[in-house]
């Protein structure tokens, strides 16, 4: 039988899970952001690791390991799998639970990277990500174009409600901006006959 919680559902599509589509979506949004390599990182809702495994493989030694955080401990079973051998153990820092909030302390984080999840996890993750970010931190999300998002009934019930899906780079940008971002600048990425918007931001220096 199908679960009907968000991490049921995710566990239950970690087995058929297309990474390479969203390892697509990851390597975007990080070259969009642009993380230093020695910068403090968490992949909000990461998944199977798209985001945290290609930043993890592109960093020095001595960064610090890349905070992965998701509810279904079947994705992050999967993300270990695809880590091991590839990246050292200690590279990525991957907790299962619930992403908002992060379990950081207050501006501790350089950026905050969350790629297709953003709309499963509603307004309250940008408001969290305000607080773990330091002042000039940079924030960075995916959002699928509301003119080709598609999802299957189960999954199309886990969205979040105060989340609008933009219709243009422009409302994305503006919905940042709206969440007290600073700095905000978007673009439509094409995949196929799927589109996501990349929008990165600035933390502001203050409230
Ligand atoms: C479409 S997947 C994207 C995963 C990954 N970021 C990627 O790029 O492949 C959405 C993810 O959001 C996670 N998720 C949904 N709600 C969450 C929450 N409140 N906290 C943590 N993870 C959540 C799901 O478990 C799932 O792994």
């Amino acid at each position: 039988m199908q679960s009907a919680t968000p991490a049921g559902a995710f566990d239950d599509l970690a087995d058929s899970y297309d990474h390479r589509h969203h390892d697509e979506i990851a390597r975007a949004l990080i070259a969009w952001v642009g993380p230093g390599p020695d910068d403090a990182v968490a992949d909000v809702a990461c998944g199977a690791g798209a985001v945290s495994l290609h930043l993890a493989r592109s960093r020095p030694s001595t960064a610090p390991p890349v905070l992965a955080v998701d509810l279904s401990t079947r994705m992050i079973s999967v993300g270990r799998s695809r880590a091991a051998g590839l990246i050292p153990d200690a590279a990525i820092d991957w907790r299962a639970g619930d992403a908002v909030p992060l379990p950081v302390a207050e501006h501790s984080l350089d950026v905050v990277l969350c790629a297709s999840s953003l709309h499963f996890l509603g307004s309250r993750a940008p408001a969290d990500w305000r607080r773990v970010l330091r002042p000039g931190g940079r924030v960075g999300f995916t959002l699928p174009l509301a003119t080709h998002f598609r999802p299957s009934e189960r999954f199309s019930r886990l969205l979040a409600a105060d989340v609008p899906l933009p219709r243009t780079a422009q409302e994305a940008s503006a919905w940042a901006t709206a969440c007290g971002f600073t700095e905000a600048d978007s673009r439509v990425h094409v995949l196929g006959t799927r589109r996501v918007v990349l929008t990165s931001a600035t933390s502001p220096d203050g409230p």
